[in-house]
């Protein structure tokens, strides 16, 4: 082996004897080669918080999982990562809801973390923390003494300046950053904002180099796109179409799709809004096109949630009511989730896949869409230009989500675009995604990690 072990820590930890998520496909080989160790929330509340390790022989990493309990699930994950950090980090900071109390437990919950991972880890192990939930955990482990090698991934978009400051913690907040070797951002423009961030502090210093210290800390900051397994997306999209359930359509119909966690950030309502001007202004199009909008439920106690929610049904019946008729309903929307093996075979059946987020880390859904494509006969990507994937994907038709005309008149574009551009368009894009796929991902971030010169040098 030859290499410490990998430490992987996440939320939400890969749960079943056969978990198949992204991160795990990301991380398989890794783990693989140097064996390891997943830590993460076990998904059950106790009063008194237990902790499981299991060791699967099909898995090629160990478990370690702990209990919330009750208060520290509302305050530590629907409180301060879903109701503080999550509306703030997606430029959203008037949705927010502070409390003293979600802050604190937020802090104790990363603090324990630390505490039973001081335990585990070895000497040489990289330790590779995942997402928002933690981001104060390699504060806590240094505080335990750990000095491993300790990277942070941010899966979701970094905030602004000043959304930062609209947070009670921000000084803290920029403090837990410095304390990991390696933080990873999903897009260019993450970079230059948490590059932004360090700027406006003057404990903290930009290296030549493109590093930042702040007093004995020193912490690199790049960007890592995510990806997918796109070669094995594209053998399940196809097998999937001609095995799953199609939606019915008449003759010369044709399907937009959208499909989205329900989450404010997704630009659910703008894309109702965008589809009802394509209807209003192309007359020639109704009966022609109806929109799929699959939105399974998340989150739903945090108060936001059930408020986009209420928005999302009262449009889509609206603009149902002005347009359907008896053979025709222009929005089908979906508040469940759908097996993927089923969404696999949807977006391909789709001629367009609609991606509106206001603010999204990378958003996979427009990787998946194109993956599924028919490369003969292949569907167009309408994209905001406010999710990670619009650095990538510059051949989807790249739009502002914001402005409803322009989307309007993307999506007629797509519906009318000759083939010989769609499979154009599509072959650019699809290169990008088998080369820069979901173990790239892993591969580079893991080497970038184990490569950070360590401690004071
Ligand atoms: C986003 C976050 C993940 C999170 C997922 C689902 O993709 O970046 O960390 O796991 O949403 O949200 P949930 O709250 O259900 O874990």
């Amino acid at each position: 082996m030859g290499k410490g072990r990998l430490v992987v820590v996440s939320n939400r930890l890969p749960l079943g004897p056969n978990p198949s998520g992204g991160l795990v496909v990301a991380l398989r080989d890794a783990f693989d080669e140097a064996g390891g160790i997943w830590v993460g929330t076990s998904g059950r509340q106790s009063e008194t918080p237990k902790t499981r390790f299991d060791s699967h022989p099909g898995l090629p990493f160990d478990r370690l999982s702990f209990d919330l309990t009750k208060t520290e699930y509302e305050h530590y994950y629907l409180g301060y990562s879903n109701s503080v950090l999550w509306p703030l980090f997606h430029g959203r900071a008037d949705l927010m809801e502070t409390r003293s109390r979600f802050l604190a437990d937020y802090r104790a919950v990363n603090a324990r973390l630390a505490q039973m991972l001081a335990g585990v880890v070895h000497r040489d192990d990289v330790i590779w923390v995942q997402d928002y939930h933690l981001l104060p955990l390699a504060q806590a482990l240094r505080a335990t003494g750990v000095s491993n090698r300790i990277g942070f991934f941010l899966h979701i978009p970094f905030p602004a300046l000043y959304d930062i400051m609209a947070l009670p913690n921000s000084e803290e907040f920029i403090g837990w950053l410095a304390a990991y070797d390696l933080v990873g951002l999903q897009a260019r423009r993450d970079v230059a904002r948490l590059l932004e961030a360090f700027r406006s502090r003057p404990d903290v210093e930009l290296m030549p180099d493109g590093s930042a210290k702040l007093g004995e800390q020193r912490v690199e900051a790049r960007s890592f796109p995510i990806g997918i397994d796109a070669a094995a997306f594209a053998r399940e999209a196809a097998k999937a179409f001609e095995v799953q359930p199609r939606v019915p359509l008449e003759p010369g119909e044709r399907l937009i799709i959208g499909v989205d966690r329900l989450d404010y950030s997704k630009g659910i309502p703008n894309r109702f809004k965008a589809f009802r001007r394509l209807l209003e202004v192309h007359p020639e199009l109704n009966g022609l096109v109806s929109l799929l909008q699959i939105a399974p439920p998340t989150r739903e106690e945090v108060a936001a949630y059930q408020d986009i929610r209420s928005e999302l049904e009262q449009l889509s019946g609206q603009i149902n009511g002005a347009y359907a008729d008896l053979t025709w309903t222009p929005i089908r929307y979906i508040h469940r989730a759908v097996p993927r093996a089923r969404l696999a075979g949807l977006y391909r059946q789709a001629a367009v896949g609609l991606v509106t987020p206001l603010a999204d880390g990378m958003n996979l859904v427009a990787k998946e869409y194109v993956a599924a494509q028919n490369t003969e006969d292949p569907g167009v990507l309408v994209l905001s230009d406010f999710a990670g994937a619009a650095e990538q994907m510059e051949d989807a038709l790249l739009v502002n989500p914001f402005d409803l005309d322009q989307v309007a008149e993307a999506l007629a574009r797509a519906l009318k675009m000759p083939k010989g551009e769609r499979r154009a368009r599509h072959e650019a894009l699809m290169e990008g995604l088998l080369t820069q796929d979901i173990t790239w991902w892993s591969r580079k971030y893991l080497a970038a990690l184990r490569g950070v010169p360590r401690g004071l040098e």
